[in-house]
């Protein structure tokens, strides 16, 4: 069942979002050479709790942390340790925020210092296919239209989108229906109606887009060990337009 949000429902939602982006924005200058991903994580608590919102994933299926942090090779659900990021790094930190009941969701790769040309292409293609994504997030259009203007954009670049996770509706659920592949038909899916609001999060691969989740039973890594990417906002279609919840 897909839960439509009222203007109201969606301002709250647009609080949660906005909490999480000013976390991702503070992450942006706390990754340096020398930091580890559970530095990162007590950064983006704090503010989280400053703010008076809930970190959304701790507790979340057992998970005990406030971000995912997925290193070089890491798709998603990287989990926070002492592992100290080094130069030439991509970290993707990706946060959610609860205020009122309801939830925030994003994400962003981030390199570590000078990153070589590749890592930086591989962020920037990711980024834009998110750009690409969210451009046909309005009424009339359909659902897996989005999901063909990312895959597009994607392997228009050479780049692969991950299969095995989706982006999805959001509300007083991280996830809620309907699920949002990155890859699809265009002019398939249910047609977009003002209310729906999704977190559209593409997982980008510079090879083989496989995945495979590690022992600790959370980190998912690319299955040729090259690395992957991922951006993600929560957005919302209001009746004055498409709204980016999650924009700084
Ligand atoms: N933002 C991710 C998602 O949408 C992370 C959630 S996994 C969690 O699925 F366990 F950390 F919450
Ligand atoms: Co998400």
């Amino acid at each position: 069942m897909i839960i439509l949000k009222s203007a109201s429902e969606i301002d709250t939602m647009r609080r949660a979002s906005q909490i999480v982006a000013e976390a991702l924005e503070r992450l942006k200058e706390a990754v340096v050479p020398g930091v580890t991903t559970l530095d990162l994580d007590r950064i983006a608590e704090e503010l989280i709790r400053k703010r008076q919102a809930k970190p959304a994933f701790k507790g979340y299926r057992g998970y005990r942390h406030t971000l995912c942090t997925s290193v070089n090779e890491e798709v998603v659900h990287g989990i926070p340790s002492q592992r100290v990021l080094v130069e030439g790094d991509i970290v993707g930190v990706d946060c959610g925020a609860i205020v009122d009941g309801f939830y925030g969701d994003a994400a962003r790769s981030l390199g570590v210092g000078k990153i070589d040309p590749e890592s930086q292409r591989l962020m920037d293609v990711t980024r834009e296919s998110l750009d690409c994504g969210i451009a046909q997030m309005k009424v009339g259009q359909r659902l897996h239209d989005i999901s063909w203007a990312v895959q597009e954009h994607v392997e228009r670049a050479g780049y692969t989108v991950v299969r095995d996770f989706v982006g999805h509706g959001i509300g007083r659920q991280l996830h809620e229906e309907p699920q949002v592949p990155n890859f699809g038909t265009p002019g398939t899916g249910m047609r977009l109606v003002v209310g729906l609001v999704l977190a559209i999060e593409p997982m980008v691969n510079v090879g083989m887009p496989e995945v495979e989740v590690l022992a600790d039973g959370w980190t998912a890594v690319t299955r040729d060990r090259k690395r992957s990417a991922h951006f993600e906002h929560t957005i919302a279609i209001t009746e004055q337009g498409t709204e980016i919840l999650s924009r700084i």
